[in-house]
């Protein structure tokens, strides 16, 4: 878990599991590239969070819905740091639709943020990582195999994003990167509020409700599993996508053994 002399950037860095991310990967001594789109503040408070702690971070801003500023991400990256060792890729965005809703320029903003963009880091990061020990970890979505209302969008760019995770990893395991994912359950992000349809209390009891474990996940849940698969412990784990939702995806009509259970 010692990520001392690594170098490490996480998308979506200024908030939620991002963040959170951020935090332990330079905490356990990685210098950070925190990408933010628009918090620019709140990413500038987590770079600086993790130089007080004497690693290196820098605040990069960039459009995933542009090809142009991805280029120019990893461009800040080699500018600033020669190479990468860790790419976490975990900013998402999209239009929370019905599917008869759905209108051509929402797959395609969707798919441009969150497949285009995948494509594109994962091949700049690969570049970066020539002749390092590299890490690329993918950030899913329950919702790939359960039903979420107004995800159906999100939710195939990310499955989409899946079978690239599997695919990606057979081609740079020979190169000695390690490709693989985390798909989260429910998380107390600001997130909340898009899936919640406007009633986030009624949203949280009934993901609480539905979760083996009792709790929404933390940041700090899913953070752990990226550190994780980021660590040489880590290091036979080739395109996988590790699961870690309290249970939630195990579960039917009861996610705990009714009361008359012994
Ligand atoms: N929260 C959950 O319950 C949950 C559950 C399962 C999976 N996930 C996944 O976990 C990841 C993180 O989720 P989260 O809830 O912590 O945060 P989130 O609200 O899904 O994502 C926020 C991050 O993505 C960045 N972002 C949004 N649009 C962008 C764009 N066009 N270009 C570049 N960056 C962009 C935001 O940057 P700015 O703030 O700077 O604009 C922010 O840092 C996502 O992939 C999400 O799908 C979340």
């Amino acid at each position: 878990m010692d990520l001392r002399g690594k170098v490490a950037l996480v998308t979506g860095a200024s908030r939620g599991i991002g963040r959170a991310t951020a935090l332990l990967l330079g905490e356990r001594g990685a210098d950070v590239v925190v990408h933010y789109k628009t918090s620019e503040e709140a990413a500038r408070g987590v770079a600086a969070t993790i130089a007080a702690s004497g690693r290196r971070a820098v605040a990069v801003r960039a459009d995933l819905e542009r090809p142009e500023e991805i280029d120019a991400l990893f461009a800040r990256v080699r500018e600033t740091f020669g190479a990468l060792d860790i790419f976490v890729a975990n900013a998402a965005a999209t239009a929370f639709r019905p599917f008869a809703a759905l209108r051509p320029h929402h797959l395609a903003r969707t798919y441009q943020a969150n497949v285009f963009a995948f494509v594109q880091a994962a091949q700049a990061a690969m570049a970066l990582m020539a002749g390092r020990r590299g890490r690329i970890v993918t950030v899913s979505s329950f919702p790939t195999a359960r039903y979420l209302p107004d995800y159906a969008l999100l939710a195939s760019a990310k499955a989409a994003v899946e079978t690239l995770t599997r695919y990606l990893a057979v081609e740079a395991a020979p190169l000695g990167v390690t490709v693989n994912g985390v798909s989260p359950g429910v998380v107390a992000t600001e997130s909340i509020g898009a899936y919640a349809r406007g009633d986030d209390a009624a949203f949280v009891e009934a993901a609480t409700a539905a979760t083996p474990m009792g709790r929404l996940g933390q940041p700090e849940d899913i953070a752990r599993v990226i550190a994780f698969l980021c660590s040489d412990d880590a290091a036979w784990i080739v395109g996988q996508t590790i699961v870690a939702d309290g249970g939630l995806t195990l579960t039917g009509p009861y996610a705990r053994p009714p009361a008359d259970r012994p």
